[in-house]
């Protein structure tokens, strides 16, 4: 008897330390718009695939020019949290290497203990956590004793568990793990835990593998450190700032990302980590977005200035890629994969061949635009037996199997001429020899191009379609 209880017993300490907590990543500067209705609908279009909390990305307020209105935002979405159980960190950015004004500590905690007693405010062993982007670029201003005078101040009233995104450390982590992890470690002794923000492969064409977060993790574990390791999932990574600098466009090696990163905590299981960061829920100018596409309509509440940056965004939807979300999210929190109700094939594809020299954004110069395939690429998630069918031009009827056993995935080439007016994806998922859905992509191959796009496009086929992009039925 006693052994079988004392079995059970840490059996169920083992689940309840494994934490399984999911945030995204969000841009204030985006939600300029924003009323506490449109945080609402956010968070429930968040909620819907297993979101748990929004990481609060936010720039001095008066770092250049007058961003001080995000204090409001952040109010309003405190407000919506608390009435729908949504959690929300801070993540100071930190990464801005001029500013007229930086973080400094008496705002970030005034800021912090603000919302210390509201049910909104993630806490990891009663502590309240605080993240970061960057804090180890800017010498001069940040720092290890930066951050411990912060955590100081907070000590005897609000004491905070620090999770910051050193992104130096992340990079070198690309490279030698162990030996990136082990600097971290011995240079912010003031560290809880770590977010690795580094996921997608960097600048090589590979796809990317779980060991610099296996080094974090351990390396945390092995200093004694209690606060999450958090791990960084992301969809994609493009970037144009059109300015003439090189350096400010490049595109990540991002095809087949999504679903092979979170097949690192579930199918492989190659890693726990206690919290994962899904970057992003609304970056748009990166590339990596998963929300909705924001209006373009200026008295909408969710009406975001994209710029010149809008050139390679609008048009480009990315809501599908919350089915993959949702579905390894669903398998990671309950240790098992869900069970296949529907037929949906999520598929994307970038909208001209990477050799295509556009009228404007950085034709010639995007780092790294030789490693995407010129491929459209399918998730497939089938409630049985199935041929998925992939066409695209003079490419015809390319097929894989899929089946409700789990995720398939798939691939067809773009045709090797790919004309001005372009050609268009088209899915069609068969069964017992019938096409039981058939469907074809929001945007044509074609090229012809106003605009450097590297910006894939994704679209659904099968159940759900017809509700839209925020269909409850993601
Ligand atoms: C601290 O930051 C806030 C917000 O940017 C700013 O208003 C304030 O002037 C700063 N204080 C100092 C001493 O720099
Ligand atoms: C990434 O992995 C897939 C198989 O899962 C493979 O087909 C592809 O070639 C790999 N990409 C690179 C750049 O090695």
């Amino acid at each position: 008897m006693l052994p079988l209880l004392f079995a059970l017993l840490s059996a169920l300490a083992l689940q309840t330390t494994h934490a399984a907590t999911v945030f995204a990543h969000f841009m204030l500067m985006n939600s300029y718009a924003y009323d506490e209705g449109q945080w609402k609908t956010d968070i429930a279009a968040a909620q819907q695939v297993g979101i748990d909390g929004f990481a609060l990305n936010w720039i001095p307020p008066n770092c250049q020019g007058d961003e001080s209105w995000a204090v409001d935002r952040i109010d309003d979405a405190f407000h919506a949290a608390e009435d729908l159980g949504f959690k929300l960190m801070y993540s100071f950015d930190m990464s801005y290497t001029e500013c007229d004004v930086y973080w400094n500590q008496t705002f970030m905690q005034d800021m912090i203990v603000k919302y210390a007693g509201s049910s909104a405010t993630y806490r990891w062993n009663s502590n309240i956590v605080v993240s970061t982007y960057g804090g180890d670029q800017v010498d001069d201003q940040y720092g290890d004793m930066f951050f411990q005078g912060l955590k100081d101040r907070m000590k005897s009233s609000n004491a905070i568990t620090l999770v910051p995104a050193l992104t130096t450390y992340s990079m070198a982590a690309q490279t030698d793990p162990s030996k990136a992890a082990k600097k971290l470690i011995s240079e912010y002794p003031s560290i809880d835990g770590y977010f690795n923000w580094q996921a997608w492969p960097l600048d090589v064409d590979q796809n990317i593998t779980a060991s610099p977060d296996l080094a974090f993790q351990s390396a945390l574990k092995n200093a004694g450190k209690t606060g999450p390791y958090m791990m960084a999932m992301s969809p994609w990574q493009y970037k144009d700032l059109n300015n003439g600098n090189p350096l400010d466009a490049w595109v990540a090696y991002s095809d087949m990302l999504f679903p092979k990163r979170f097949q690192q905590i579930t199918a492989n299981d190659q890693i726990q980590p206690d919290i994962i960061e899904i970057l992003t829920w609304n970056d748009f100018c990166e590339s990596h977005y998963i929300r909705d596409l924001p209006s373009q309509d200026i008295k909408a509440k969710d009406y975001v200035e994209l710029g010149d940056m809008g050139a390679y965004v609008w048009g480009q939807n990315h809501a599908p890629w919350r089915i993959i979300a949702k579905y390894y999210i669903s398998w990671w929190k309950n240790g098992s994969p869900p069970p296949i109700t529907m037929d949906q094939v999520v598929f994307w594809h970038r909208i001209h061949p990477k050799g295509t020299i556009c009228t404007g954004g950085s034709s010639s110069g995007i780092r790294n635009n030789a490693f995407p395939e010129d491929a459209v690429f399918a998730w497939a998630l089938v409630s049985e037996s199935s041929t998925i069918s992939m066409s695209v031009g003079s490419n015809k009827y390319w097929t894989f199997r899929a089946d409700s056993s789990g995720p398939a995935m798939g691939m067809i080439p773009f045709p090797a001429y790919v004309s001005q007016s372009g050609v268009t994806p088209e899915v069609a998922i068969v069964r017992n020899g019938e096409t039981v859905h058939t469907g074809k992509s929001s945007q044509p191959i074609s090229s012809a191009c106003a605009w450097q796009n590297f910006n894939p496009v994704v679209s659904l086929v099968g159940d759900g379609i017809n509700s839209g992009p925020s269909a409850s039925s993601y």
